[in-house]
């Protein structure tokens, strides 16, 4: 029977599932392992079931039999992949199941931080509140006014779908254009990242993280921005500048922002803590029961089919590297 490592707590039916065609080591007790207890786990395993956990040359290098790796998140930016490559391991990842769920949750702080709702409650439970006031808390509308999506992938595009109920304009950043169908149906429209950044009231950032999306919102980026624009990012820490967001904020150069990743996290700048303006999440972005089941399902239907079980054997649903398993049939 192959072997495979469960390298975080995850629901028990589906540690049940995995164990109907494999020999699982779990680790309930979500102990968080380190990169060399990661690599000492992985060196007798065919496959592992990781969420976010780093994995990279020295890593594959500690585990010879590894086959795939099963990562139970989209993103994948914890995998570096031509280390996978070079070591012909499969990483699978779980599109799609969430896109609406964190779709949800973008126009959730978006609104959240229009709305200084987060400050709000937080002022109301203080006590403070003993009148109705013209100016109180007034925050920025949604309704109305122009959301910028930067990434306009399947998140991005289920953000986009939702704009049309409030009447807003939607403009649009991605490395490439759309294709016009997509366009038409999301009324969106293409704009370079500087004109973006001018126009959009809303931004919403929903694009992975890539050396190359590192940064993509620094102080330049922020400055570009109206004072009244609010920018919300659920996408993955390290595409903002979060020292520079902190900066922005505190001299109210944008009006909010709605954050659900961080640049190290989970630790985060301690400046946010201190700014009314932001609303802060601890990157629940996909955290409801149904989509964390589909893609706790997901991950473990990949496992299955690439270790050759189960009645997808041998087609992984969702592979990002699937050229190496070419490499195992004929090796
Ligand atoms: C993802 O799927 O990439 C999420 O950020 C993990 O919850």
């Amino acid at each position: 029977m192959k072997k495979i490592l469960v390298a975080r707590a995850v629901f028990p039916d589906v540690i049940d599932r995995l164990g109907r065609y494999f020999d699982v080591e779990s680790n309930q007790a979500d102990h968080i392992f380190t990169s060399a207890e990661l690599g000492a786990k992985l060196a007798d395993k065919d496959g592992a079931f990781v969420a976010g956990e780093r994995i990279d040359a020295s890593i594959l290098a500690a585990a010879p039999r590894l086959r795939v790796v099963s990562n139970m998140a989209v993103g994948y930016n914890n995998f570096d992949i031509d280390a996978f490559n070079r070591a012909g391991v499969l990483g699978t990842n779980t599109p799609d199941v969430l896109n609406e769920t964190t779709a949800d949750m973008g126009w959730a702080l978006m609104m959240a931080a229009a709305r200084r709702m987060s400050e709000s409650e937080r002022w109301l439970r203080t006590g403070a509140w003993d009148r109705w006031a013209y100016d109180m808390l007034t925050g920025v509308d949604i309704h109305g006014s122009t959301l910028g999506v930067i990434g306009m992938g399947r998140i991005g595009q289920a953000v986009a779908r939702r704009a049309k109920g409030f009447g807003m304009r939607v403009v649009y950043h991605n490395r490439s254009r759309v294709a016009p169908e997509i366009e038409r149906e999301l009324n969106a429209e293409y704009l370079d990242k500087t004109a973006l950044l001018k126009t959009a009231d809303h931004i919403v950032l929903v694009l992975p993280y890539t050396a190359q999306s590192h940064h993509t919102i620094g102080a330049a980026e922020l400055a570009l921005m109206k004072p009244t624009a609010t920018l919300t990012n659920i996408a993955r820490g390290g595409i903002i500048d979060d020292a520079a967001l902190v900066v922005a904020l505190r001299e109210r150069r944008i009006a909010a922002a709605g954050l659900d990743v961080f640049e190290g996290e989970p630790k985060l700048n301690p400046g946010f803590l201190e700014l009314p303006s932001v609303v802060l999440t601890p990157h629940i972005g996909s955290a409801t029961e149904g989509t964390r089941r589909a893609m706790a399902n997901l991950a473990a239907d990949n496992l299955i089919a690439a270790l050759g079980e189960g009645p997808q054997a041998g087609q992984p649903p969702s592979p990002i590297n699937p050229d190496v398993m070419a490499r195992w049939v004929s090796a």
